[in-house]
């Protein structure tokens, strides 16, 4: 645990240390039952190394406004939580570029291009706006992941399932933070819109290379699978984004799902937690951490 402290949220931010065991059998599918979905997450993880760096380059700029300093305390703290996790995607990442994908390479290359550019060539209330909408989009994954609880492989439905306790348990920083020295809603809302196409088009180019390589995209099957899967997240998705779009919208009016905050306590009583879930437990309404009863 590198820090603490109690937000405007009024939860506590933690940067967590995880330890994520692959085994060496891990598929690409690490779904077998739900290949497209293990895809889409698969192509939104590869982003993680790109896109939180952008995040936290964009909060750091932003902290050197900030005069609070528990605000600017909480940025760090944002920063913490954000280095970890596009670490431990990166680790998986490089599972599946030894997998052999082409797309794995691409895709990388483009969104190192795309972040890179968005940081050297888009404006600083752009770049912020940017954050506080991926923020915002992340928010409303985070309880859609939660209550639908990825599964499959235990370590990367525990990867998935922790980043998206901290994203939640982080939800008001940027909120804050944008408000604090921008504030406007149109451009709230501009940073929103950008930030949930951009990361949607590429998440989506991502899946579709990688179900090419693996001969689906041509299957019907796939194909209706697919769009069941995306006909269910936008269904579930779509109230908590219109919520976004609402201008007195504030993520402390987002309540926290008591699975993670049950993620969070059982962290907290047990400070060298892996985090490996028990995904044959993972229905149940608390965690269940891998080897305990
Ligand atoms: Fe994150
Ligand atoms: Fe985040």
């Amino acid at each position: 645990m590198a820090g603490a402290t109690a937000g405007p949220s009024e939860t506590p931010m933690i940067v967590r240390r995880m330890r994520f065991g692959y085994p060496d059998s891990l598929k690409a599918w690490w779904n077998p039952s739900r290949r497209e979905f293990s895809h889409m997450v698969n192509a939104a993880s590869l982003a993680m190394p790109y896109l939180e760096p952008y995040l936290i380059e964009t909060m750091r700029l932003a902290k050197a406004k900030i005069a609070d300093p528990k605000l600017a305390a909480e940025i760090d703290l944002y920063i913490g939580q954000e280095s970890t996790h596009f670490r431990q995607h990166q680790l998986f990442n490089r599972r599946l570029a030894a997998m052999g994908y082409a797309a794995v390479p691409a895709m990388e290359a483009a969104l190192a291009a795309d972040y890179a550019g968005f940081a050297a060539g888009k404006s600083f209330a752009f770049n912020l706006a940017y954050a506080e909408g991926f923020e915002s989009m992340a928010l409303a994954m985070g309880h859609f992941l939660i209550a639908d609880r990825v599964d499959g492989d235990d370590a990367v439905g525990s990867l998935v399932l922790w980043h998206f306790v901290e994203e939640i348990e982080h939800k008001c920083v940027t909120y804050d933070v944008f408000d604090a020295l921008d504030g406007r809603y149109w451009m709230r809302v501009w940073g929103f819109l950008r930030a949930t196409t951009h990361i949607m088009a590429r998440t989506r180019k991502g899946y579709r290379a990688l179900l090419i390589e693996d001969g689906l995209w041509r299957s019907w099957r796939s194909r209706i699978a697919l769009a069941a899967m995306l006909g269910r997240i936008a269904l579930r998705l779509g109230p908590r984004m219109l919520r976004v779009l609402r201008p007195g919208y504030n993520p402390r009016q987002v309540k926290d799902p008591a699975w993670a905050i049950a993620w969070r306590r059982r962290h907290a009583e047990e400070a060298d937690m892996s985090g490996t879930l028990d995904m044959r437990r993972i229905a149940d309404p608390v965690p269940r951490m891998q080897g305990t009863p």
